[in-house]
């Protein structure tokens, strides 16, 4: 069995691979990567010597490219992670959301046309539903919820949903969809939510809560994520729309006020910004399919997964370190700057 990982140098896509090669040693994983900004080689490094295991720097865009790898590993199954993901960057220039997201995903399913597979994979959000008022916490998104998206980002995420469920339909094409809700854990980019809160709260630089805090997301930690995928990829029906999340809403405030605890830092540190444009008020997801098809549910309770997560960042320091040294000084500053 060859799967090739797309978007497997970023923070999902790694921690699949680091999980599929546990699992399942007499897999050959090769990851497909073009090393944006949020592609990080030095987090593969614990696996690039593994005789079953091949990395590609590569763009998902580059038909021909593509083409010749799909040819030359003629893989079973495509999962793929490879995005732009943050929806604050997709807010600034939408753009390269649209090349990537929508256009990438369509040269990917090409080759999976042309040269054949038993499963393509796409790994989605659940920011493709939009999102849900703050006062209502009986609704919850199920695979039936209409898309309505909100941010350019979800946009293009929506986008390539209804092209995969398109190739099935026009082409036959053997596609699976899984819908998440925000990820946690190791190796996440700290411009997102929980690491940037911990990499600031550490260097005591104040903790940019946008708007009054409110905002609600479904926290899962991210190898319950991994073990969700390997289940649709292996047992999933074709054709079809998983949700994955695990009931785990918490108000933004809640989380970075936790994290001072946690790292014994004051609330005083936190900062209220100006709100993000366009800001979904609550996801939260209805995993009852998935539960009752396959079986998963989440393993990690927050509890858990908050205290692996903080252990993690407290102990590799030089991997966020030379994140944050980098160009990430001028984001922040593009992003937080003036705020
Ligand atoms: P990430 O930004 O950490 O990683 C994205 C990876 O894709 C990087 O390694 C990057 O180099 C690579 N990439 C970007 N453009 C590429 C291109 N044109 N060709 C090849 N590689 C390219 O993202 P993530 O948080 O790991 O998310 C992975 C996937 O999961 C995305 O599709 C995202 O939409 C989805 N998702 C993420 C979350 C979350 O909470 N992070 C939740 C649900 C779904
Ligand atoms: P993020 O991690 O960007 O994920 P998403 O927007 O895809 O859910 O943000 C999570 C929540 O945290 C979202 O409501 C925006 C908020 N947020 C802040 O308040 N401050 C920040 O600096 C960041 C990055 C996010």
């Amino acid at each position: 069995m060859t799967i090739i990982v797309t978007g497997g140098a970023g923070f999902i896509g790694s921690n699949f691979i680091f999980y599929m090669l546990k699992k399942h040693p007499d897999y050959r994983i090769v990851c497909l990567d073009k090393l944006t900004y949020a592609g990080n080689l030095s987090t593969l490094a614990p696996v690039m010597n593994e005789p079953n295991f091949r990395f590609v720097k590569m763009d998902i865009c580059d038909r021909q490219a593509v083409y010749g790898l799909f040819e030359e590993e003629k893989p079973d199954i495509v999962v793929n992670f490879a995005a732009e993901s943050h929806v604050d960057r997709s807010i600034e220039s939408p753009e390269i959301f649209l090349q990537t997201n929508i256009l990438g995903t369509a040269v990917l399913m090409d080759a999976c046309r042309k040269y054949g597979i038993t499963r393509y994979h796409q790994v989605s959000t659940d920011e493709v539903y939009g999102d849900l008022p703050l006062d209502r916490p009986d609704l919850f998104f199920t695979e039936e919820t209409p898309i309505h998206t909100s941010s350019p980002y979800s946009s293009s995420k929506a986008s390539a949903d209804l092209l995969c469920l398109a190739y099935h339909r026009t082409y036959d094409l053997p596609v699976s969809i899984s819908r998440c809700s925000n990820n946690y854990g190791p190796y996440h980019f700290p411009e997102k939510l929980i690491p940037l809160m911990i990499v600031n709260a550490l260097h005591d630089k104040p903790l940019p809560v946008y708007g009054q805090g409110l905002n609600v997301r479904d926290w899962l930690y991210v190898e319950d994520h991994c073990k969700a995928i390997d289940l649709v990829i292996h047992d999933g029906r074709i054709g079809e729309v998983y949700n994955i999340g695990g009931h785990n809403e918490m108000a933004n405030i809640d989380i970075v006020k936790l994290i001072c605890r946690k790292l014994n830092k004051p609330e005083s540190l936190i900062t209220y910004v100006t709100d993000r444009k366009g800001h979904d008020m609550r996801y939260a997801i209805d995993p009852t399919k998935i539960h009752n098809e396959l079986g998963w549910l989440p393993e990690t309770k927050f509890a858990e997964g908050i205290d692996l997560t903080i252990d993690w960042y407290l102990s590799h320091e030089s991997w966020w370190e030379e994140i944050i040294s980098g160009d990430y000084q001028n984001y922040y500053q593009r992003m937080y700057g003036g705020r």
